[in-house]
């Protein structure tokens, strides 16, 4: 039987790219019909001469864009037309029997109890609750932003409240950032492997993301000034303190050359330090060593609870008109009860028992980690909500999450994270913060870590 073979020398760009888009001609011609099988990976490779790695990527690409799906112990095919391309952004329904740990989201510790609290003082408070019916001025109401300006300093960092606008969560303030610093058609660096909503955003405002290498210290910077020579990128976006998904924290040393590289390049940041309330003894935030260059991103998702809906931008003098406009134009204000129940959290204390618990919380379900992955190859915090497991050599990450998946446990590939055309380590991440309880996340680890190590043969995608 002939295989299908594509001619390559026809597209311009990384070979991979290549691949997917002849598979989508191939498709578009009536070449490759649906559930049509594609050839074997090392088979594909040799005919055309490209690596092995290439094939798969190119495969995975096309799975992406919602073209084939890759099966477990199967190999490769064609979808029907039309079928949904997946967003890796999107959270969908929960699913009924599944132990899904895809989102990064604190332990569910009863913050219920807190908010009928806070609500119950607030219904006898007439006049805060007239105040919270009001439009807000730009930014925010003072009284939050001087609350939220004390409860995000840290060590030399001090925002002034005139910097802060108060929005609808870090996402939020991600765009805002971004629509204050850059024009459509802007290019901007962030870390090879980023936080989804970051790559959403950008598609959606027509940003171009180039990756930036990383190591275990974070961005590695020799690459930044040739990076701004050949795109001229307007900023850095980058996680520095809990890199998601790798857990990687940027070591002072190199926070402080980031800003020298900064400096050189003339380049905005924006830090986005989320998670960074959870983490103690953390090095200083980028934006204290310089403050003109850096928008400062925060929120009260991952210490206290995500659907307060809650976030804080600290803009530079110069971009804090923009960001308040851009605020307006995106919602006109972050609703000023939320900000109210946030506040209320932090002056009485709660705030701060509420993430000495998420530590207690995470730290257990850490050891949990620790103990079931021992014999894997795996990077995880104690204040963190995920694990970054890397497979064994034999596994593709897309097949090891399809075959999670049939085991009813859904984790995150690699591919979800990598910006532009960064090469996706065949790694996944793991939401141990997201598991219902400790007894479905012990079921859900023990699964990954008997499917990590079970037998080759099983589920080598390279028939
Ligand atoms: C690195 C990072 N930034 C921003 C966000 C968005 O945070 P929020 O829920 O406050 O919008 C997340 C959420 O997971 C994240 O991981």
């Amino acid at each position: 039987m002939t295989i299908w073979i594509p001619d390559l020398t026809e597209y311009a760009g990384p070979r991979y790219k290549a691949l997917a888009t002849a598979i989508a001609l191939g498709i578009d011609a009536g070449e490759l019909i649906a559930q049509q099988k594609l050839p074997p990976q090392r088979q594909l490779a040799d005919a055309l001469g490209v690596t092995l790695g290439t094939v798969t990527r190119g495969y995975a690409e096309a799975e992406r864009r919602g073209l084939v799906s890759a099966r477990v112990g199967s190999g490769t095919y064609v979808n029907e037309k039309g079928a949904k391309v997946r967003d890796e952004f999107l959270i969908p329904d929960p699913r009924e029997g599944f132990i899904d740990l895809t989102v990064s989201l604190p332990v569910r510790l009863g913050q219920q109890a807190l908010l009928a609290e806070t609500l119950g003082e607030l219904q006898h408070d007439p006049d805060t609750l007239a105040h919270m019916l009001e439009y807000h001025p730009d930014g925010g109401f003072e009284h939050h932003r001087q609350v939220i300006a004390k409860w995000i300093s840290y060590g030399n960092f001090a925002s002034p409240p005139d910097s802060i606008t108060l929005c609808n969560g870090g996402q939020h303030a991600i765009q805002l950032a971004l629509i204050a610093a850059c024009r459509p058609g802007d290019t901007i660096l962030a870390e090879g492997l980023a936080y989804p909503g970051l790559k959403s955003i950008a598609r959606q405002l027509s940003l171009k993301v180039i990756p930036i290498p990383m190591d275990e210290q974070g961005i590695l910077l020799d690459s930044i000034a040739d990076l701004c020579r050949q795109y001229n990128p307007r900023l850095i976006y980058c996680t520095p303190t809990q890199h998601n998904p790798t857990n990687v924290q940027m070591t002072l040393q190199r926070r402080r050359q980031l800003i020298s590289v900064a400096n050189e390049c003339q380049l905005l940041i924006i830090e986005d330090d989320v998670s960074a309330s959870l983490v103690q003894n953390r090095p200083e935030p980028l934006a204290s060593m310089a403050p003109e260059r850096v928008f400062y991103i925060s929120s009260c998702s991952k210490g206290l609870a995500g659907g307060l809906r809650v976030g804080f931008l600290v803009s530079p003098q110069a971009y804090r008109d923009r960001a308040a406009s851009a605020l307006r134009a995106s919602c006109w204000m972050a609703p000023p009860l939320m900000v109210e129940i946030a506040c209320r959290w932090i002056q009485q204390g709660a705030a701060t028992q509420l993430l000495a618990k998420q530590r207690e919380a995470l730290q257990v379900r850490f050891a949990l980690v620790s103990d079931i992955f021992r014999s894997l190859d795996f990077s995880a915090r104690a204040d963190s909500f995920f694990v970054w497991l890397v497979l064994p050599e034999h596994w593709r990450a897309s097949a090891f999450v399809k075959a999670a998946e049939e085991k009813k446990v859904l984790i995150t590939a690699a591919e979800s994270f990598a910006v532009g055309n960064y090469p996706a380590p065949q790694a996944v991440r793991i939401c141990i913060s997201a598991a219902k309880d400790l007894a479905s996340l012990e079921e859900g680890l023990r699964m990954i870590q008997q499917l990590a190590l079970s037998e080759v043969d099983e589920k080598i995608e390279t028939f």
